[in-house]
């Protein structure tokens, strides 16, 4: 059942479904009729009071029944049918992962309730931006600035993931990433504190839905990765992380924070070490943290192998070691190893490991279960066999609509030279590049249970959009020519390939796309990443476009023909050359299902692009980090005002190639000067700050007016700004709307040295602007 470390997830889930469901289909035959479980006649009475059900279930339990309830079973090939069948029976599992549908879960749940004590199971999956319709991921959905767009999509996914049987998703991942070669910068939402953690509060809500127990059309959300995984060493995945508690606080704790005072029923710990302890085994971080100062009271979950990898990391001698190290940690659950049901029988004759210990983590596991009210049912999500749908793929299970609206919201205009954009829908169109007409890139990483084939592709998209033009479509180029990256991108996964070579010379298809180009009015190049090459384990040392695809973007340029460049990517990239030469850059990061239509949608015009960078896009690799809220210098760098002896880089252009809040639209907007309604604010009062924004231009559109304040003089350096606030703002021509936010104590406090939350009285400066860089400014003086 062990994992190998080394196996890429995306690779693995889809390796293991086709075997799976042989193995559960066994299963399902050997189903007895069931009876009632135990505990509901014995405990009914107590099923209304969450403590004393689970006292006297515990009362009940053997030690091994306990130990069993700790693991978390990855489903897959590794467990054949009947060894599946008699651990769920032996009540030596507390939940699954991996097994998305109703028929494949049921014989699990089945097995489970064959057991003595008949403990339901609880089913998870990663469902990060969608379950069957994929909907755009996470830096798509942030550049929304929309959360009640973020919540749709997250709405949708937990419906179409409870249909499916499933309990639990491993998510919102609300890591915080100033590091755009970290391949998992793609599953967050960027890299500010305030944004993130909006969107993590909605998210949680919106998945798990607002009520105890949780409906049986939602799933319980489990934060991750907790915590600071995004601030891995060099970008490098499962690297180390070293942090001054201050940044830790200010900074990278918010979000999960934010969802954990949302309501979120679990937490994933995760894979990196803090300070030198790993998370899995950090006392300080899962006790002292996460329970006693922020009082969660939910269930912590493992990743995947984490409590194995404490020997790699070399705080555990050996796995005994490693099992009471995680325990007595706080950690509860151990995902898809072995070591807590070999280790802890061992550790707790030996006294090594307590019945406290022990009674702490499954008292967790049971709580999520009673709050999934999968005691009152344990099929609430699984249904009935007759519901079963004949075809889990089924278009009318998709929800095509959510899909392509929130991806029209989850789109960047970068540049637009000209009225390049909107294209005419008689144009001739030029359509080329290795991700125009691909599939699977479409997902982007983590794309659940979404189906290849049911998306659409930018080629498709544009094709039915067209009235009298025509499309001609050239690959152009591979996604890459370095076969040792493909071999990479295509790891242990031989059935599905993530990647798939033209056999063509490079020249060739250049030619092929030479051609198409010079028969056009306007070329529109779909280039970019292949969705692996965003995903975890796959960090980056460069952030420029594969040089294929440069080869082939210079090309085309050489025609002299308008350039539309419609990039996916999952992590800010080098676009230097693009910025100078491409008439336009529509940043599309993966669009989900419904991608193809919606960026049709943006390209024709039809939906006015909105979207804003949740994330700062740096002009070199050097450069990084690049995060707009840096902190106050002594030495800064001014732009406009070159010299030595500031805070800069000689060789290039200093400060960011596109900030963090910018976008454009197909329409102008103007920002009077923000006035603020009062010169000081009392110490538990309020100032508004007050801009209007305009609609300068000739078509409707909207934008985000964001507010930034800077702190001008505290007891420790802060940062430069930090945004606090942002209102999406939607205009006709001409039209002007007042946008009033109001900054009460909370929007100017931030945790000091002794890590103490507090606003310090002073000036305070109020920036707003549409993007982080060009603002407006007036001040108020805390008293
Ligand atoms: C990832 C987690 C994920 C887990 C289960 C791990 O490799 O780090 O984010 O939830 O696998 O699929």
């Amino acid at each position: 059942m062990s994992n190998k470390p080394t196996e890429r997830p995306a690779a693995r889930a889809r390796r293991q479904r086709p075997r799976h469901a042989l193995a559960l289909s066994a299963l399902a035959c050997a189903a007895a009729l069931l009876a009632p479980p135990a505990w509901s006649q014995a405990n009914a009475a107590l099923l209304g009071d969450k403590t004393a059900f689970i006292d006297d279930l515990m009362r009940q339990m053997t030690v091994d029944e306990k130990i069993g309830q700790l693991r978390l079973v990855s489903i897959g090939p590794d467990m054949p049918a009947k060894k599946l069948a008699e651990e769920f029976a032996a009540g030596r599992v507390g939940g699954t992962f991996n097994s998305v549908t109703r028929k494949d879960n049921r014989p699990l749940q089945e097995g489970a309730m064959r057991s003595r004590l008949k403990i339901p199971v609880f089913f998870a999956y990663d469902i990060i931006h969608g379950h069957r319709t994929t909907f755009p991921i996470g830096l798509g959905l942030a550049s929304s600035w929309d959360l009640d767009v973020v919540a749709r999509a997250m709405r949708v996914s937990a419906e179409e993931a409870a249909a499916d049987g499933i309990d639990m998703t491993f998510a919102p991942m609300v890591d915080i990433s100033r590091d755009p070669r970290w391949g998992r910068t793609s599953e967050g939402f960027g890299e500010d504190p305030y944004l993130v953690s909006r969107i993590a509060e909605v998210s949680v809500r919106a998945l798990q839905g607002e009520t105890k127990p949780i409906a049986a059309d939602r799933v319980m959300a489990s934060v991750k990765h907790f915590a600071l995984y995004g601030a891995v060493e060099g970008g490098r995945d499962y690297n180390v992380v070293n942090m001054d508690p201050q940044r830790m606080y200010n900074d990278y704790l918010p979000p999960y924070r934010a969802a954990i005072d949302a309501g979120a029923g679990a937490v994933m710990v995760a894979l990196n070490s803090i300070n030198g302890a790993p998370a899995t085994s950090n006392t300080w971080l899962l006790q002292d943290l996460l329970r006693k100062e922020w009082g969660f009271k939910g269930l912590t979950v493992s990743d995947h192998g984490a409590i194995t990898e404490l020997v790699n990391h070399g705080v555990a001698q050996n796995e005994s070691e490693a099992a009471r190290l995680s325990i007595k940690a706080g950690t509860d659950m151990s995902m898809a190893d072995q070591v807590y049901i070999s280790q802890l029988p061992g550790l707790l004759k030996s006294g090594k490991v307590s019945q406290q210990d022990l009674d702490n983590a499954v008292r967790e596991i049971l709580g999520a279960k009673y709050d999934l009210g999968l005691f009152k049912d344990p099929y609430a999500r699984i249904g009935h066999e007759s519901g079963d749908p004949a075809d889990v793929n089924a278009e009318s299970r998709l929800h095509r609509t959510d899909a392509r609206a929130v991806a029209q919201q989850s789109m960047v205009l970068l540049e637009n030279r000209n009225g390049a954009l909107p294209l005419k829908k008689n144009a001739r169109i030029a359509l080329v590049g290795p991700l125009a007409d691909s599939h699977l890139d479409m997902l982007g990483s983590w794309s659940g249970a979404g189906v290849n084939k049911q998306t659409v592709t930018v080629k498709q998209g544009l094709e039915q959009a067209l009235q009298g033009g025509k499309l001609s479509y050239a690959r152009g180029a591979n996604i890459t020519e370095d076969k040792h990256i493909v071999d990479y991108l295509n790891f242990l996964n031989w059935d599905d390939p993530e990647v798939v070579q033209d056999k063509r010379s490079p020249q060739a298809m250049i030619d092929e796309a030479v051609k198409a180009a010079r028969n056009a009015d306007v070329v529109v190049a779909a280039v970019g990443e292949s969705r692996g090459m965003s995903h975890e384990s796959s960090s980056r040392t460069q952030l420029t476009l594969p040089e294929s695809q440069q080869a082939l973007l210079k090309a085309l340029k050489a025609t002299g023909k308008p350039l539309v460049l419609v990039l996916m990517n999952g992590r800010p990239l080098d676009l230097n050359w693009a910025r100078e030469n491409a008439s336009a850059i529509l940043e599309t990061w993966y669009t989900g299902t419904e991608g193809g239509h919606a960026i049709a949608d943006i390209l024709f015009g039809e939906v006015n692009p909105s979207g804003k960078l949740p994330i700062t896009f740096p002009r070199s690799v050097g450069q990084i980090p690049t995060y707009y809220n840096h902190a106050r210098l002594g030495r800064p760098f001014t732009e406009g005002k070159p010299g030595n002896y500031t805070s800069q880089y000689f060789e290039e252009p200093n400060g960011p190639l596109y900030p963090f809040g910018y976008g454009l639209s197909y329409t102008e907007f103007s920002l009077s000067d923000v006035t603020v309604s009062q010169p000081t604010m009392k110490a538990d009062g309020r100032v508004d700050a007050t801009v209007t924004v305009k609609n300068t231009g000739r078509r409707a559109g909207a934008t985000v007016v964001q507010l930034y304040i800077r702190d001008q003089a505290a007891s420790v350096v802060r940062p430069v700004k930090e945004l606090k606030d942002f209102r999406k703002v939607m205009l006709q021509p001409g039209e002007q709307k007042e946008v009033r936010f109001t900054i009460d104590r909370r929007a100017l406090s931030f945790y000091n040295a002794k890590l103490e939350y507090v606003a310090e009285p002073g000036e305070f400066q109020v920036q707003v602007g549409l993007d982080s860089k060009d603002v407006k400014t007036a001040s108020f003086t805390l008293e």
